[in-house]
């Protein structure tokens, strides 16, 4: 699960949802910011407006009715209309002389020497408080909380939090909808390539839809660059097919001119001797030419597979017997591990061919007094063939090379071979629609699994 959210942060979706949702989220920001800030100012301006609108009808009523008049009417309209979030006070001086509601201590130091209708606002423990001379001597004094501004504020806070969790989760949606179309797109087109590449069926191509976007000009692209391929690995094919079959009319004329040399005995030993060698060798290059040609057969498809039903536990048991002795002679251990009636529908000749290749290697290239195990079962539907040994190895570098013509990890190594043998193996088995694995560590030894469907 952690490996899938994992791999979702690496995906084009998640990129695009995450830029997407960011940029919508963050205009949202923006606007609540510039909304919010307007939105405050606005309610401190009324707030101020409406504190020095009641001071200044105070002021008149101040001119009309004196202190007196006008404290009584302060009186009265807090007891009649109840107004717990305001606080009037009147000072004479710096006295206070007179306060209904909130005790606050008010500064007057910045007023107290100014002229009659002078007046300042502050904001003093939550309340708005409006400084304003009535007089040179009598200061009034009017508080209003921000309690109920701030309430409206939180509102808005409230409001932009519940919208923007909506916001997100919509973007979210619409991310995935927008980008799922997209990545469904490439996502059919990677697998084709991925199947292409792992089938090496090069006549299969990537479907284009026709609609011109950037994602079908992909498709096409990588359309033209399977054509190129496809025409590539057809001229190597159809050169090498030709440069071995074209080879192999001259040597089988340099064969059967050695053989009539060596059969007329008219010369010198060591003359005959060495062509008796040359002619080995001459065998040894038919044999690679042979193979060659099986192989790009097989590889081009050309090669139709005489498939037939076949017990492959007892193929497999008498190449072991085979190579019992074989292994005898060069000091190896051959064991193995047959598991009984195991039939298969294959090209019997051609996989015996395969299996013994690997047979050989594991021989050619153990040590004195080494080992080779060769087991065969099934497993589930499928059929395992492995053959163990306790040679050499094989550098980790040079692992992905094996399966490569005429590569050999060390020339010297090899008393006889082309390099041509797991070549063969490979086609053979991939012809089969098996699988070949190949496990090794220098010095320790080498595994090779071969893994056939049971069908
Ligand atoms: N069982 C093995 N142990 C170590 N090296 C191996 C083994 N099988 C194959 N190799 C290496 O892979 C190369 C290619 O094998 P192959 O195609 O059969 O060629 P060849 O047997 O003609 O040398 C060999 O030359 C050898 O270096
Ligand atoms: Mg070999």
């Amino acid at each position: 699960m952690s490996l899938k959210v994992a791999k979702f942060y690496k995906k084009i979706a998640f990129r695009v949802i995450l830029l997407y949702t960011g940029i919508i989220f963050l205009s949202f920001l923006i606007l609540f910011f510039m909304v919010y800030s307007f939105f405050e100012a606005y309610l401190d301006n009324r707030t101020k407006e409406q504190l020095l609108e009641k001071a200044k009808s105070y002021k008149i009523l101040y001119k009309q009715e004196k202190l007196d008049g006008l404290l009584k009417q302060i009186k009265k309209e807090t007891e009649i209309l109840n107004m717990s979030d305001q606080f009037f006070k009147v000072y004479k001086d710096e006295k206070e002389i007179f306060t209904v509601g909130e005790f606050i201590s008010i500064p007057l130091k910045e007023v107290i020497d100014k002229k009659p209708d002078y007046y300042l606002f502050k904001t003093i423990n939550n309340y708005y408080v409006l400084i304003y001379k009535l007089s040179n001597r009598y200061t009034l004094v009017i508080g209003k909380s921000t309690f109920s501004n701030n309430k409206l504020l939180n509102r808005l806070q409230d409001i932009f939090f519940i919208s923007s969790t909506i916001t997100f989760f919509i973007s979210v949606i619409g991310g995935l909808f927008l980008t799922a179309t997209i990545t469904r797109k490439l996502k059919k087109i990677s697998e084709t390539a991925k199947d292409i590449s792992s089938s090496m069926d090069l006549n299969r191509r990537v479907k284009t839809t026709g609609s011109g976007d950037e994602i079908d000009d992909l498709a096409t692209v990588i359309n033209t660059l399977l054509d190129r391929i496809q025409i590539l690995v057809n001229t190597i094919k159809e050169t090498s097919e030709s440069i071995a079959h074209d080879l192999k009319t001259p040597i089988a004329r340099i064969r059967s001119s050695i053989e009539n040399a060596i059969i007329r005995n008219n010369m010198p030993k060591e003359c005959s001797d060495l062509l008796g060698y040359v002619l080995e060798e001459t065998e040894i290059i038919n044999q690679m030419i042979a193979d060659l040609l099986t192989i790009s057969k097989i590889e081009s498809g050309a090669y139709k597979l005489k498939s037939e039903k076949m017990n492959l536990s007892e193929s497999v048991l008498k190449l072991c017997q085979l190579f019992k002795d074989y292994g005898t002679s060069k000091k190896v251990k051959v064991e193995c591990d047959i598991e009984e009636n195991i039939e298969i529908e294959a090209d019997p000749k051609l996989l015996s061919r395969a299996i013994a290749n690997l047979i050989d290697n594991a021989i050619k290239f153990n040590m004195e007094n080494g080992k080779v195990m060769i087991s065969l079962k099934r497993e589930e539907d499928k059929i395992v063939i492995q053959i163990e040994d306790t040679g050499l190895g094989i550098p980790e570098d040079k692992i992905d090379k094996i399966f490569e013509k005429f590569f050999m990890v060390d020339e010297s190594r090899s008393v006889y071979g082309s390099g041509l043998g797991l070549s063969l193996v490979k086609a053979v088995i991939e012809a089969h629609k098996g699988q070949i694995k190949v496990f090794s560590k220098e010095g320790e030894g080498t595994t090779f699994k071969v893994i056939l469907p049971v069908g």
